[in-house]
């Protein structure tokens, strides 16, 4: 590197003489106020820190780009699926749910898989899960939820009981829980596993034809699970372990690939399908709703750095581009609100100008000023609408498509209270023998942290109502007997 772009500055471009010893009043000291470029160190170093994610702390993320390998335009007008070959650059950040910024990556817990298309039309963002269901299905419940998870308020540290006092008393969380007690609640690495945008969402056509829509990014790679024993080990010896192997993979020109299919169901099927197609418990049977591929998405370029690109990332369910649109769904709708809220307090208020978040098709809108306005900030131009004076105009056939809605304004539970025919099918008819026992000692172990028998005796009696024999192997594993109630 040549030496005029190598010389240190402080923040403002002044050279600095001496970065190794501060000034000071004689050989001795003290140390003078003066030496600003100390002063400078020490405060620019205290405010390192943003605060954390509140969940899916702890993340890895990659380039890559998307491309189109089957024609789906009739069932969406989105630009960056409208041809077949068609390639949108994309950034996907991968991360855990519960634990904090420096917590073990091989632990068993949901893998967040958040991809943002960098679409000519604005940014895409679908915010999913390795796995297709979620625990609940009102976003009411998710701050509940979520501290379960989290550290006990007195004691600091994870509880047992409050995640099986919480998980019993929602039976809606059966489904969820029984995929992340199976094999594929610790993948193999990020690389091994699928992921899913979980939620349902609406596709509209350029004729203005609605569908409802699920994703799922099927991993080119196979899946692949840890054992439980592995997991543990490297758990303590290398934190980090599925970072480091996603990093290295795509080092060596080994580039990870996923098939994008989804499932298209009719706009007018979610009036009458058995299954409510906006509860994110449930999935859509693949024999009523196969999987039609979309496209395949490769991950081929490493952050260059980690904070600007991972830790900045902000990504949001409610970044829609024309021709994709929310759901009624209830989860769906929090999380809405939810993502640009905690990038506005996490990252700050014009967080979408950060290189990462950028659109890279042009963002014009009368927003203005804020905290770190560091993009020009729209110029001279006019910042209203109406205007006379050439300034920005609404475009009328981007408009959201309409939907019917019908009903009282109230707070109204779901109408099916049916959580166990889903775990019963993936339990009884997707697993294996072996498979299913080791699904049981996952929970026998889980549950044997819990101190409180009334607690395990409610989640048994739901694993009862599951599959008798989920009830009553768990029941024997605890030492315990299935309530009668349960049978
Ligand atoms: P299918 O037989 O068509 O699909 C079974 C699915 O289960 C496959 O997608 C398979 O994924 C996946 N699978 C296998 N092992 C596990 C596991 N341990 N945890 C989660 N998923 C697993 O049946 P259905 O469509 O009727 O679904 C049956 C059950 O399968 C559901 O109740 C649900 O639990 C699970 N499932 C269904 C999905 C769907 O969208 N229909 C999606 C994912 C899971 P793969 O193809 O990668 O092997
Ligand atoms: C991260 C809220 C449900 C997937 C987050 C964050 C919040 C949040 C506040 C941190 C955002 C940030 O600081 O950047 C919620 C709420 C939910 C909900 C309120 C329910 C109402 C879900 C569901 C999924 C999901 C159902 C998956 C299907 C993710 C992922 C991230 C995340 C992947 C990490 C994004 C990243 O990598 O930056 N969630 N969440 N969440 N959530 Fe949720």
């Amino acid at each position: 590197m040549s030496k005029e772009k190598n010389y240190l500055t402080t923040a403002s471009g002044a050279p600095v003489g001496d970065n190794q010893n501060s000034i000071t009043a004689g050989h001795r000291g003290p140390t003078l106020i003066q030496d600003v470029h100390l002063l400078e160190k020490l405060a620019h170093f205290n405010r390192e820190r943003v605060p954390e994610r509140v969940v899916h702390a702890k993340g890895t993320g990659a380039h890559g780009y998307f491309e189109v390998t089957n024609d789906v335009s009739k069932y969406t007008k989105a630009d960056f699926l409208s041809e077949v070959g068609k390639r949108t650059p994309m950034f996907i950040r991968f991360s855990t749910v519960a634990g904090e910024l420096g917590s073990a990556d091989t632990v068993r817990d949901p893998r967040g898989f958040a991809v943002k298309f960098y679409t000519e039309e604005g940014n895409y963002d679908l915010v999913g899960n390795n796995t297709p269901v979620f625990f609940i299905r009102d976003a009411i419940k998710f701050p509940d939820f979520i501290h379960t998870q989290k550290r006990h308020p007195g004691t600091g540290r994870k509880d047992a009981n409050m995640v099986w006092d919480f998980w019993s008393l929602s039976p809606e969380s059966l489904h969820q829980i029984s995929i992340l007690h199976s094999d594929r609640g610790i993948p193999a690495t990020l690389r091994h596993m699928n992921g899913y945008g979980s939620h349902t969402f609406k596709w509209v056509n350029k004729d203005g034809e609605a569908f409802w829509i699920k994703y799922h990014f099927k991993t080119d790679q196979g899946v692949k699970n840890l054992d439980v024993a592995l997991a543990d080990k490297l758990a303590g010896e290398n934190p980090d372990y599925h970072a480091e192997d996603l990093y290295n993979a795509i080092e060596d020109g080994n580039h990870p690939s996923w098939t994008l299919k989804v499932q298209v169901m009719p706009y007018e099927d979610a009036k009458t399908y058995h299954i409510d197609p906006f509860d994110v418990t449930n999935v859509w049977p693949h024999t009523d709703y196969p999987l039609i591929e979309v496209g395949k998405m490769v991950l081929d370029k490493n952050p260059e750095n980690f904070f600007a690109e991972v830790e900045q990332a902000a990504f949001s369910p409610g970044h829609f581009v024309p021709g994709i649109e929310a759901s009624p769904d209830k989860m769906l709708q929090g999380r809405l609100f939810a993502y640009s809220d905690a990038h506005r307090y996490r990252v700050g208020a014009n967080h979408e100008a950060l290189p990462i978040n950028r659109a890279k098709s042009p963002v014009n809108n009368n927003q203005r000023d804020g905290a770190m306005r560091f993009d020009g900030n729209g110029g001279n131009n006019i910042n209203y609408e109406p205007n006379s004076f050439n300034g920005l105009k609404e475009t009328p056939e981007n408009k959201t498509s309409p939907f019917e809605v019908s009903g009282f304004a109230d707070s109204v539970a779901y109408d099916s209270d049916d959580h166990f025919s889903q775990p019963r099918n993936l339990f009884r008819n997707v697993m294996n023998d072996d498979e299913r026992t080791r699904l049981i000692q996952n929970f026998v172990d889980h549950l044997s942290g819990v101190d409180y028998d009334e607690i395990k005796l409610r989640q048994i009696e739901l694993f009862y109502k599951v599959d008798p024999e989920l009830g009553t192997r768990i029941a024997e594993g605890l030492g315990l007997s299935v309530p009668e109630t349960a049978k």
